[in-house]
């Protein structure tokens, strides 16, 4: 049976709202710290700020037992054995992490601590980050024995990120003191030990009480370049399976077919090789900088990073031009658009290559009209709605009357969309997706001009054999 500990989480993001409630979860104390009055009153209130799979259970479950809100640091502080940062770390201007929100924390924390804690990055930081964090306790009088600073950084994804948190493929801890080593350990037991999946009532999913995940202890900086350097890997992934679909446009061949073929080598594996629109989010893209600006400021030349990005980039400006090769001119076009947040799953728009897309259409004088199921609150922050853009209640509507219907993220209810009523809606039948989600043979077995990623543009008058190979 493991102890519970009393622990603070400051930030409650996407990032640390949900390390809260899964920490509740696996039987622990929890208080969750933000500056955002509003946002404390919300979450006191019930309300649940994000769109995330089993988060509003949880929290219904644990609010005002196991975890409290709050917007004062100092009493979560002093409340706590651990304290875990997950503030945003966002890009500045010169592509490096602002660290500003980390370090007014960090010097918060140290205001108010009179016994010993460990004070935990989770957000996303470059390595020597928890350097400095040190460095700013100490600088506020603090005795070194009284704190130790570890580093155990996310891997969750955004939608999916409770059953990651508590079903994680590894936990990583970077510590570099045997107790604070101890204290996290301690912290994660429930999972480690399989304990957490012999309940009834465990959040479901791949981890069991006979594979519980691992936990990989290193150095705090090792623990802090895992974590760039596992999104800057899989953002290459995505760049690299881009870049090669534009190779099998090139040469009219598949890359479905391609990525299936690689991904079966078990060194290389099928995750992450979908092509698309470009990879978008709060992390990828302001990660795979920092990395970049890190191996800069230490003298070293990983220009391959400037290169993910720069196909990254390219691969929005590729969809642009397909969708102008559809319509010809794309002046005064009105355009059915299907998705707006950066992917399936989740109502975040933070660099959405959707988003992207549509400030692009509309520059060219597309008038648009866009549905998502969850992201056109945020959405129309940014794109306000005009004349020339509309946000509809489904699908059929944003089709109605179209020149052309764009799927510009995967969301699952888009790859099940009667396609004889949107060949219906549609001005004229055509189809640009930028997510692959169909069958190039269906589209046009229902009468539609379906262009998609890496694979033959099919239209009606063309046959295909059914597993969507051009053979003309
Ligand atoms: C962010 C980063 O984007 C990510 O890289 C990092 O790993 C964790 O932090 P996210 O949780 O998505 O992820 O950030 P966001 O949704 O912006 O939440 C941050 C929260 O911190 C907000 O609720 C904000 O009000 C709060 N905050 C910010 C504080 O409580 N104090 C501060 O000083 C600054
Ligand atoms: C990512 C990491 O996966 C997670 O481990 C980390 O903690 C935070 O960043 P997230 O941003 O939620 O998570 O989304 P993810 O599912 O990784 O997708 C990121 C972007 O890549 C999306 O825009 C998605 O559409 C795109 N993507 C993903 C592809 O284009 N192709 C793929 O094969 C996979």
């Amino acid at each position: 049976m493991s102890l519970s500990s009393k622990i603070a989480v400051v930030g409650s993001g996407y990032v640390g709202l949900v390390a809260a409630v899964c920490f509740a979860e696996m039987g622990h104390d929890v208080i969750c710290v933000d500056n955002d009055e509003k946002k404390v009153a919300a979450l006191c209130g019930g309300e649940v700020p994000i769109h995330e799979d089993n988060l509003p259970e949880l929290l219904q479950r644990y609010c005002n037992t196991r975890i409290r809100f709050m917007t004062n640091l100092a009493e979560a502080t002093q409340a706590s054995d651990a304290i875990f940062i997950a503030v945003g770390t966002p890009q500045s201007e010169t592509g490096d992490a602002d660290l500003s929100y980390v370090e007014a924390v960090a010097s918060e924390i140290a205001r108010s601590l009179d016994s010993y804690k460990v004070i935990v990055e989770k957000s996303t930081v470059p390595v020597y980050t928890n350097e400095w964090i040190r460095r700013v306790i100490e600088r506020n009088g603090v005795p070194q024995h009284l704190f130790d600073v570890a580093s155990n950084p996310e891997f969750l994804r955004e939608g999916t990120a409770v059953e990651d948190f508590l079903h994680p493929d590894r936990i990583v801890v970077g510590a570099n003191s045997e107790r604070a080593a101890r204290i996290l350990q301690d912290i994660y037991s429930p999972l480690t030990s399989g304990a957490y999946y012999e309940r009834r009532d465990r959040i479901p999913g791949r981890n069991s009480v006979a594979e519980p995940p691992a936990l990989l202890l290193t150095s705090t900086k090792s623990a802090e370049i895992i974590k760039h350097a596992s999104n800057a890997f899989l953002a290459m992934k995505i760049s690299f399976i881009n870049a090669v679909s534009n190779l099998c446009e090139a040469v009219d061949a598949n890359v479905e077919q391609v990525a299936k073929g690689i991904g079966m080598d078990e060194r290389i594996g099928p995750k992450f090789l979908r092509p698309g629109i470009g990879y978008g989010g709060s992390c990828f893209p302001k990660d795979v900088a920092a990395f970049r600006s890190v191996a800069e400021q230490m003298g070293l030349d990983f220009s391959l990073l400037a290169e993910v990005e720069k196909i990254n980039n390219l691969q929005k400006k590729r969809f642009l031009s397909k969708v102008r090769s559809a319509l010809w001119t794309l002046r005064g076009k009105r355009l059915a658009v299907l998705g707006l947040a950066f992917k399936g799953d989740t109502d975040d728009i933070r660099e959405s290559p959707a988003i992207d897309m549509v400030r692009m259409l509309l520059a060219e004088g597309c008038s648009i009209c866009a549905y998502d199921p969850a992201a056109m609150e945020r959405a129309r922050q940014v794109l306000p709605e005009s004349l020339q853009m509309q946000y509809v209640s489904d699908a059929y509507t944003a089709a109605d009357n179209a020149d052309a219907l764009l799927m510009l993220t995967d969301w699952p209810e888009f790859s099940r969309l009667d396609l004889d009523k949107i060949n219906q809606a549609l001005r004229y039948p055509i189809v640009v997706d930028g997510r692959n989600l169909y069958d190039p043979a269906a589209m046009a077995s229902h009468g539609i001009t379906y262009m998609s990623i890496g694979r033959p543009t099919v239209s009606p008058s063309r046959e295909l054999a059914s597993d969507g190979v051009d053979r003309l």
